[in-house]
């Protein structure tokens, strides 16, 4: 399992910061991954990714959350990162 850190510090990779945050919320779910991919700027660049394309992202992650039996709180903080990541993937 991967984890997002607070969402006001997610200048690093999406994976990283998940890891974070799930240890620390969630102790059942600590897990030896580390991100070591491209940073989410570089991994979009010249996409030119639509505000529709990462909304719906977003609801994937989410479905796939809700079918693994991830609680509210959990899902409410990856919203709230992952449309705080907006900057680093939409039009960029
Ligand atoms: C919440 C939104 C998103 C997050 C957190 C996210 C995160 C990531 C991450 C972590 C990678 C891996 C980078 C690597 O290869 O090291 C990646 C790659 C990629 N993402 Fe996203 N992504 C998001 C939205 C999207 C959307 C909306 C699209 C397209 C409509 C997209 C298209 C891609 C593609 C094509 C790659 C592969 C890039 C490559 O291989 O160079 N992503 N993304």
């Amino acid at each position: 399992m991967v984890g997002l850190a607070s969402p006001v510090s997610c200048s690093t990779t999406i994976a990283s910061e998940l890891a974070t945050d799930c240890r620390r919320r969630s102790p059942e779910l600590r897990g030896p991954e580390t991100y070591t991919g491209k940073d989410l700027l570089t991994a979009h660049k010249g996409m030119n990714i639509r505000e529709q394309e990462y909304i719906a992202a977003i609801d994937d992650v989410l479905s796939a959350m809700e079918k693994h039996g991830a609680r509210q709180p959990e899902r409410d903080d990856v919203v709230a990162i992952l449309y705080s990541l907006k900057g680093q993937v939409i039009r960029v």
